[in-house]
């Protein structure tokens, strides 16, 4: 059928463990969050075809067909002819993409925007693409973003809810854990996903079995903690985030600030905080016993010019916004 106006949004995600391992199709767990990339295509009334992504280039309407587009475009582009070729509809779009994530910060936000791209714009062009259609094209979108993706980022964002992700494969994961206790804290420092994987995998090279060692151990906390989740032992989900950073500062990826904040969310009696996503900067995750403490805990770092916020869990995947 041919629709005019669409609009579809994909959210986010927090890992909760196992993130760079999971490359290695060692497990992971991760849950979707409720803050959500957009993507609104309608027929243009011109002969071209828009993009606009005001949160990168306010003000900026590109010509698909005229400009050549920045670098960090091109994944978008890549959706945009990758469905154009597969359809034979040839009504000019103009498609919008904001999004609530912040960007560059671990928390998924390209996989969202390539997920609510490729449902708005596939059922734009008349096609009936299922979860597993758009996952997989996600997945192939994350592969010109940063050349070794794991596939969990998409999947968590076409799928919603918990899940545990490995070697391809996902579980669906229902925690025991309210989303009031966990504090998102954006060091605010950028960085960038392909550069991180592509460190790890240097060291690997370098020296398989250290880093197999750490694998190993990550490894195995995701396997303790799928058990703590299901349980609700928050006590022990917390020593398990707390030990899963450690690993990924044996493994390279921390950034000392990132650290500086884990210290004093222990401080404020955390019950465990980890980074979350490649590392490098972006994000912390952190746990606490109950919902007002975790609100003091916002209100102190936002004190500390940190972004940081309490964000609900999401069980929606990537959802049609019209209907
Ligand atoms: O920082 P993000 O949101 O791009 O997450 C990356 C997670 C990694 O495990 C480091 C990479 C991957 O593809 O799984």
């Amino acid at each position: 059928m041919d629709v005019n106006t669409v609009e579809f949004s994909a959210p986010g995600k927090i890992i909760l463990f196992g993130e760079h391992a999971v490359v290695y199709k060692h497990p992971a767990i991760a849950a979707a969050i409720d803050l959500r990339a957009i993507s609104s295509i309608s027929a243009s009334s011109e002969q071209i075809s828009i993009l606009s992504v005001p949160d990168l280039f306010p003000k900026k309407l590109f010509d698909l067909n005229l400009t050549p587009l920045p670098e960090n475009l091109t994944a978008l582009k890549f959706v945009i002819d990758s469905l154009l070729e597969v359809t034979e509809s040839c009504k000019n779009p103009t498609i919008e993409i904001s999004s609530q994530i912040p960007l560059s910060a671990g928390l998924g936000s390209s996989a969202a925007v390539s997920v609510s791209l490729i449902a708005g714009f596939s059922k734009f062009l008349g096609m009936d693409f299922d979860l597993h259609e758009i996952n997989k094209l996600a997945y192939e979108t994350e592969k010109i973003i940063h050349s070794f993706p794991s596939g969990i980022d998409n999947t968590i964002s076409t799928y919603g809810g918990g899940i545990l992700y490995e070697n391809g494969v996902m579980k669906e994961l229902s925690f025991q854990l309210s989303s009031n206790y966990i504090v998102i804290i954006n060091s605010l420092i950028p960085r960038n996903t392909k550069d991180l994987v592509e460190s790890v995998r240097k060291k690997y090279e370098k020296n398989p079995s250290a880093i197999q060692g750490i694998f190993h151990n990550i490894h195995n906390i995701v396997i303790d903690a799928e058990k703590a989740l299901k349980a609700g032992d928050l006590a022990q989900i917390g020593e398990l985030m707390s030990s899963n950073h450690q690993l990924l500062r044996d493994l390279g990826v921390s950034h000392r600030t990132l650290d500086e904040i884990v210290k004093i969310l222990d401080e404020k009696r955390a019950l465990g905080s980890k980074l979350t996503g490649a590392g490098g900067g972006g994000c912390v995750i952190s746990l606490f016993d109950d919902y007002h403490r975790a609100t003091e805990v916002v209100e102190l770092m936002k004190e500390k010019n940190l972004q940081a916020f309490i964000s609900n869990f999401s069980n929606d995947g990537v959802r049609n916004e019209l209907y």
